[in-house]
């Protein structure tokens, strides 16, 4: 038998147990931190002024990063945003960045 209070939570039940069904679907594909502000200017739009970072070996955005960083590299906007990233996120970037999604 189903009681008026049961009846009231199942819409609830049913909706957390798809949350959870959800969620390591979502973690999967979940872009490092800050990884979606840079295809805000690196798009894949043909003839962009700012190039697309898609295709790009992995270890290159991370040497560029450093440089940027370090000040090695003159740049306009990415010494400023790459000194907002630690080594490791930059690697977790650089690894998201370079693949198509
Ligand atoms: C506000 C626009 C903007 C954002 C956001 C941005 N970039 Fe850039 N990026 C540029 C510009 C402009 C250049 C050219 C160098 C310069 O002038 O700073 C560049 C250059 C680069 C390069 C060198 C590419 C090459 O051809 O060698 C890499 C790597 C790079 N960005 C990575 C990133 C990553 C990773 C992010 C996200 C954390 C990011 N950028 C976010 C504008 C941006």
């Amino acid at each position: 038998m189903v009681t008026p209070w049961q009846q009231r939570i199942a819409p609830i039940a049913v909706a957390v147990a798809l949350l959870c069904a959800a969620a390591p679907a979502m973690a999967q594909s979940a872009a490092p931190p800050g990884a979606s502000s840079c295809s805000g200017c690196h798009g894949p739009q043909p003839g962009a002024a700012v190039p697309s970072l898609e295709g790009l070996d992995p270890e290159a955005i991370v040497a560029a990063m450093e440089a940027f960083r370090s000040g090695q590299r003159e740049a306009t906007i990415m010494n400023r945003i790459a000194k907002g990233f630690s080594d490791e996120e930059t690697r977790a970037l650089a690894a998201w960045v370079s693949q198509k999604h």
